[in-house]
């Protein structure tokens, strides 16, 4: 039986969702899984919390709690704020619950066995202060490759170049705000060496059909060489990793946080009373029966699901891989960056305390669908939203179904009655648009998708106007 698996990124819960969050991943998801439903394909598509890492640490300190807190408090609510706007998730999963720590677990005790993991003691930043090292977002500083300042540990978000942290320029302690010393640490090293060749035929196999960014950070990644990459942290928070000795470090959250769509598969199958086997079926394909998985993210998100995750699906054996990763660019808000730190942006939530209820909702889904940054970033304002809504719902969509019930009522007694004329052959530039619309739709367009259904509602109108079509049926021979 033909498959799609579809997975949306799990986003951070230490924090609330935003439209950027929506435009990015989550309401491009969401419509491909309703269509493929549609067509009658058999769909699981599948999100969740992420629940580890230093973005939940972080906002644990800054808010005077505990980790388990902050999880605690988000991801109900960002469970419930999907729901309201109509994300239609098989299961909405947490990484923190049993069934993703032991599944993390058997992973990284697999690469063990396999020897893709190596022990190096190497230097790392340390806050005297506070007594910890630093990992990930612990430390700020300066980009070693663009020189901008606000280079986090493990990652530039201005040009998403990655690197040891020791080499950023003027590292401060996001605790302390102090500059850390440097501490050497023993961590475990994934040899990404060994899946080169792997990766970048993969990557090659679909230069023909990924987006260019997409593309372009992979390549990117590649050309540079893989090396050997630490796999684990000196943490608490977090999935500890599974040797003796071990104690105060956690698992990577980049090389746990990925396999949490597998945990929530098998999340599913549980709640499900499937077999505990019954996930395998979503992420495996050994009869060759069309299996298809497709991978929602936000382009910060990339070479995580471009690279990282299908190395370790690689390492495994027999899985599949991403087949579409269709990342999307960012959504502004009035012309600047969503920001959390410089509240900046709009919260879902808040959006729903607002305007309540499913048709508000529905407004949301089409404003955002209509202005999804698809290939390049893409902005939202309320003038934006209050014109969509007026003009294209109210006005043309509104009139449109209005016009459907009110004629129908009147010449039809409330009954569609068959057609005996073509409206393609009826109405010209209809027939043009569809035509069109049919040749040139990228099943992954969801944006001209969502702004060719607003022309065809338009043209309907026209056509009413114009032909009065109940006429032409009303003086049909039959
Ligand atoms: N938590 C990450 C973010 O919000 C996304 C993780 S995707 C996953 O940016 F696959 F790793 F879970
Ligand atoms: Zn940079």
């Amino acid at each position: 039986m033909a498959k799609t698996l579809i997975t949306a990124a799990l986003p951070y819960v230490n924090s609330y969702i935003h439209l950027g969050h929506l435009a990015g991943a989550y309401l491009p998801a969401d419509m491909y899984a309703r269509f493929l439903r549609l067509t009658g394909r058999e769909v699981l598509f599948v999100c969740g919390s992420d629940e580890h890492g230093v973005a939940i640490t972080i906002s644990a300190e800054k808010e005077k709690t505990t980790p388990q807190a902050i999880i605690d408090k988000y991801h109900p609510m960002n469970e419930q704020a999907f729901a309201g706007f109509g994300m239609s998730f098989d299961i909405y999963s947490r990484t923190s619950l049993p069934t993703h720590h032991d599944t993390a677990k058997e992973f990284f005790k697999d690469w063990l066995n396999k020897g893709l993991l190596i022990e190096k003691e190497e230097p790392q930043f340390f806050d005297e202060t506070a007594n910890m090292f630093l990992p990930d977002r612990y430390v700020e500083g300066i980009c070693p490759n663009c020189k901008k300042d606000g280079a986090r540990g493990d990652q530039c978000d201005s040009c998403g170049a990655t690197y040891e942290q020791t080499a950023l320029i003027s590292p401060k302690s996001v605790i302390s705000g102090k500059s850390p010393i440097v501490k050497s640490t023993k961590h475990w090293y994934f040899k990404m060496g060994e899946f080169q060749d792997q990766l970048e035929e993969y990557i090659e196999s679909h230069s023909k059909d990924w987006k260019d960014h997409v593309l372009q950070q992979s390549r990117s990644w590649l050309k540079q060489g893989l090396n050997d990459r630490a796999a684990t942290r000196d943490m608490k928070w977090g999935i500890q990793v599974p040797v003796d000795g071990a104690d105060g470090k956690v698992i990577y959250v980049w090389f746990e946080a990925v396999l949490g769509y597998i945990s929530a598969t098998k999340h599913w199958a549980q709640n499900n009373g499937l077999d505990e086997h019954a996930w395998k079926d979503w992420w495996s394909d050994p009869k060759g029966e069309d299996r298809n998985y497709v991978a929602f993210l936000g382009k910060d998100n990339i070479v995580f699901h471009t690279l990282i995750f299908p190395m370790l699906l690689m390492s495994k054996g027999e899985m599949i891989l991403p087949q579409y990763v269709p990342a999307n660019e960012f959504l502004n808000f009035e012309g600047k960056k969503f920001s959390k730190s410089k509240n900046w942006g709009i919260f879902l939530r808040d959006y729903q305390q607002d305007f309540p209820g499913e048709s508000n909702a529905d407004i949301l889904r089409y404003a955002l669908a209509t202005n999804l940054p698809e290939t390049k970033d893409s902005d939202f304002t309320w003038k934006d939203f209050q014109a969509r809504n007026n003009n294209e719902l109210a006005a043309i969509f509104g009139n449109f179904i209005n016009r459907v019930v009110v004629l129908t009522n009147k010449y039809y007694e409330g009954v569609i009655p068959e057609s005996t004329v073509d409206l393609n052959d009826a109405y010209e530039p209809l027939r043009k648009l569809v035509k069109e619309l049919t040749d040139n739709l990228d099943a992954f367009s969801f944006k001209s998708a969502s702004n060719a259904f607003i022309e065809i509602a338009s043209y309907g109108n026209i056509f009413f106007q114009e032909k009065e079509p109940w006429k032409l049926w009303k003086e049909d021979p039959d």
